[in-house]
């Protein structure tokens, strides 16, 4: 309590920069781990965390980093990007007067906890400190700046590493870029900060050896190194994606679900999978796709933002924008494209691909078929080779297959078309008009045999022989 009244704390994360190490046209908190940008990590830990007012220093395409994160955020514009130190002057500029203190967070560290973030701020009001760090000893300190301390163990500063000398480069402590300022003292120092550097920027590091020299508190909280990993590049990328997803299904199998190869099993933030289901290698399961319990998952299958019932079988298939009624089998090599949806006990085979295609409960769609735009009921069987001519070169026309119905191998469907109920097309048929309920549709030529053909063709082969050679 500052004057009877709770010192006010707001969290203000850094995601201006254009992240020149990516090599990339996307801005650097926008780069995907796990299927989520980057930066919503941080603001996931943060809100965990407790706090709600949170303000994000956006510049290089900001509107786009805007744009992902929605309304929920203040937005504090940084043009042009000068520094982590010219980023949080702008941001403290733009805040409310009862705001005491404030929490900084880099936009690239996506590993970092919500109880690693409470134990900085606690440790921030019992110290009464000035600024309160999260430092780390990582394997190899480079990249990071170097924290320099006093014979005394006194934190004295910070250097950044393209700033230190050798003994500095030396030092194993690093920044994690994540501090607690109190806001009277961190302005003031803000405002003696100098470009003068390896970068010409605006070092917000710099405000800790200013900080320490006046001697006000600057203490520290510690954290694993690996929480703290700050993506700079693709290589930090991939080493951030590994750590996520490894997390991820470890929290999966801790609730239950069977990983053969949990190395070679990538599931996206977000997905979940019910108790007693078993993913076998090589799987992909991202965006907002939910599996139910008890069912079977590949090898080799890719479900995108798709909904998966309970006893499921699905192998090598893909699956995009679809949902899998309970106790249905997909595949092996089975492509159900967007808008497909199967009821429960529905069966899918081999070579077949859907799209905007609902399949009746029971029904099957076992070999080698396109199914486009179509309504099949329940119970209804679909022969190898059946396909829907669903696009006229200009327009999407719908099939409709009635409950009960049997389509006979090789059938074109020539939609707009239905196909009654109980009703039979024939094999190899082109069906271009309605097939009533219960009847017989055929389309195609009648057969005819000829009688002795062979024999025809010996004489006529025989007869030629005859005359070329004389
Ligand atoms: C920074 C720290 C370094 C620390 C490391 C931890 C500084 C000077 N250095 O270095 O001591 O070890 O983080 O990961 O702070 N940003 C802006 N505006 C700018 C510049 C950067 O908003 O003008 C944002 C970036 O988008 C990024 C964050 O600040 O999210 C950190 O910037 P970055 O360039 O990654 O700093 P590092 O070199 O990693
Ligand atoms: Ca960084």
């Amino acid at each position: 309590m500052v004057g009877g009244r709770m010192a006010r704390l707001q969290a203000v994360v850094l995601a201006a920069g254009r992240g020149t190490r990516m090599h990339s046209s996307q801005p650097k908190v926008l780069h995907q781990v796990a299927g989520k940008p980057m930066l919503a990590y941080i603001l996931a830990a943060v809100e965990k965390a407790g706090l709600s007012d949170i303000a994000v220093v956006v510049g290089h395409r900001a509107d786009l980093v805007a744009r992902s994160l929605g309304e929920r955020y203040t937005y504090i514009h940084q043009e042009p990007q000068r520094g982590t130190g010219d980023a949080v002057r702008l941001a403290l500029e733009a805040m409310p007067a009862e705001v005491d203190d404030i929490l900084v967070l880099p936009g690239d560290t996506p590993l970092v906890t919500a109880a690693t973030l409470q134990g900085l701020v606690a440790r921030h009001h019992e110290a009464g400190g000035a600024a309160t760090l999260v430092l780390a000893r990582p394997e190899s300190p480079g990249g990071y700046g170097r924290v320099r301390r006093g014979a005394d163990g006194r934190i004295l500063g910070i250097v950044e590493e393209k700033d230190a000398g050798p003994d500095e480069l030396a030092i194993r402590e690093v920044n994690a870029g994540m501090y607690c300022f109190r806001r009277a003292p961190l302005a003031e120092a803000l405002a003696h900060l100098s470009p003068a550097n390896a970068q010409g920027e605006y070092y917000l590091t710099d405000v800790i050896a200013l900080l320490a020299a006046r001697g006000l508190p600057v203490v520290a909280v510690e954290a694993g190194a690996e929480e703290v990993l700050g993506v700079n590049s693709r290589s930090d990328l991939a080493r951030a994606e590994k750590i996520v997803r490894r997390q991820i299904n470890q929290a999966l199998m801790a609730a239950g679900v069977t990983m053969v190869d949990p190395e070679n099993t990538y599931v996206d933030a977000g997905v979940s999978v019910g108790a007693d289901t078993i993913i076998y290698p090589l799987c992909f399961l991202e965006g907002a796709t939910r599996v139910g319990r008890e069912s079977r998952i590949g090898p080799g299958v890719t479900l995108r933002d798709s909904v998966v019932g309970d006893n499921v079988t699905i192998m090598h298939a893909v699956v995009l924008s679809s949902r899998v009624g309970d106790g249905s089998q997909v595949g092996p090599f089975a492509y159900l494209r967007p808008g497909t949806v199967l009821a429960a006990g529905a069966k899918v085979g081999d070579f077949v691909e859907l799209k905007s295609t609902f399949v009746g409960p029971g029904s099957k769609v076992p070999h080698l078929s396109y199914l486009g735009d179509a309504q099949i009921g329940a119970g209804v069987n679909v022969g190898a080779g059946t396909i829907t001519c669903n696009y006229d070169g200009q327009d999407k026309w719908p099939t409709i297959i009635e409950d009960e119905a049997f389509i006979g191998s090789n059938a074109n469907l020539v939609a707009p078309v239905r196909v009654g109920r109980g009703a039979v097309v024939g094999a190899g048929s082109t069906i271009t008009r309605d097939v009533p309920a219960e009847a017989l549709g055929l389309g195609r030529e009648r057969q005819v045999n000829i009688g002795g053909w062979k024999e025809r063709q010996e004489k006529k082969k025989q007869q030629q022989k005859n005359s070329g050679g004389g």
